[in-house]
């Protein structure tokens, strides 16, 4: 018997749990300090009341013989798909419905879709990236190469026709560096992908962010996607979910590499590993697209959006660097006076009892940078700016 030797290679613990130690060893030794939590990407407002309707009303559903739901089909049920295509087409996107996966989340499914890719392609990530792409190659024993996102591209590196890509990830909104592409960069890498008969993995669970003139909120807005690009998308950040886990993957019929249609081997790979999202969270996630349900959850993101200014403001009036916070929930700033992430985070949890998220966590290129979130409460964020502007100001 052997174990997956790639998973020494793996760092010893992920990210967010190595700061969830460090913080709750920093609580427990100072139990009267108040500390404000702007690091892991988590909601704080509650689902919105048309979701939770929704929701006591199938699990009364589930308590009558009558309406009573076993299993459901393992790519979701209708009502969701077509709720999500209509949201697509809305937007000027046709998607069929047999295009559209339900899942239990975008993380889960960005690391689940490897299982179609064999273990000899290359793959290309941006650096600093969201360290759930790197580490499932790294599990696979995939080849990683790097994109650089530098303060020099502004966050958001283009293809380069020389790189030998075989999947390739974007993120946009980016986490962690709130960078967006806009249309006109997406079609760059869509073209570049077709050229090569690479696939793209486009992670958009910050889509609803987007606010800018010109910037893409699905890699579908562009010209060819369908033909080289899969979807994740998420119901965490956008419509509170993060608890309740319910996120979609679009799987265009049209991707087709070397005569093999990756829907056919998506929904072959579902049908067997998974057996789909609960009816209950399904029938909540449905709601979400209705009329009241978009009310609800613009209301909530208002909030966050407000949340980001009030980070902005602060770190415009402290003259300190940063991407992100305009169509973005997350801030990534210049470390100020310090060069290594971790040393900031030291500071900034011990003098300002504020958490954050060292840049260098990303990957190389997010050394000397810091992320915050804006998903905190209006109180905490209002708190934790002032503390920030106390702590910087000196
Ligand atoms: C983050 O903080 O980067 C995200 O919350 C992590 C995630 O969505 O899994």
């Amino acid at each position: 018997m052997k174990f997956n030797a790639n998973y020494q290679k793996l760092k010893e613990s992920y990210l967010f749990s190595d700061i969830a130690h460090r913080v709750n060893a920093y609580t427990a030794a100072h139990p009267d300090q108040k500390v404000l939590r702007m690091g892991i990407g988590d909601v704080t407002l509650p689902l919105a009341p048309a979701v939770i309707a929704a929701m006591e009303k199938a699990v009364a559903e589930m308590g009558k013989k009558e309406t009573f739901r076993g299993y459901g089909p393992e790519q979701g049920y209708d009502f969701l798909r077509e709720a999500i295509r209509a949201d697509y087409a809305a937007r000027g996107i046709s998607l069929a419905a047999d295009e559209i996966f339900i899942s239990d989340g975008a993380k889960s499914d960005v690391g689940n879709i490897l299982d179609l890719f064999d273990a000899d392609n290359t793959v290309l990530v941006p650096d600093p990236v969201y360290p759930v792409y790197v580490d499932t190659n790294v599990m696979a024993g995939r080849r990683i190469l790097f994109a650089d996102a530098t303060r020099a591209n502004g966050f958001l590196p283009m293809p380069d026709p020389k790189t030998e890509a075989d999947i390739i990830y974007i993120c946009s909104p980016n986490n962690p560096t709130g960078a967006a592409y806009s249309v006109e960069q997406l079609q760059a890498w869509v073209d570049y992908a077709n050229a090569r008969g690479a696939v793209i993995l486009y992670d958009a669970a910050y889509e609803r962010f987007v606010a800018g003139e010109g910037l893409a909120r699905s890699i579908f807005e562009t010209k060819g996607a369908e033909d080289c690009a899969i979807e994740f998308c998420s119901l965490s950040k956008t419509a509170g979910f993060t608890g309740t886990r319910c996120g979609y993957t679009v799987v265009p019929h049209a991707l087709v590499r070397g005569g093999v249609h990756c829907n056919k081997l998506w929904l072959r790979r579902q049908t067997t590993k998974f057996n789909g999202v609960s009816y209950i969270v399904q029938r909540g996630a449905e709601a979400v697209f209705t009329e009241e349900g978009k009310k609800q959850i613009e209301a909530n993101l208002a909030v966050y959006r407000r949340n980001a200014r009030r980070l902005s403001s602060c770190l415009d009036e402290l003259g300190i660097f940063y991407t992100g916070g305009k169509n973005s929930p997350y801030l990534w700033l210049e470390c100020p006076g310090f060069t290594d992430s971790w040393k900031f985070f030291d500071y900034l949890l011990e003098e300002a009892n504020v958490v954050g998220t060292p840049g260098s966590g990303f990957g190389k290129n997010g050394e000397g940078f810091f992320r915050l979130t804006a998903f905190a409460s209006e109180e905490a964020t209002e708190e934790a700016a002032e503390r920030i502007r106390r702590l910087l100001r000196r």
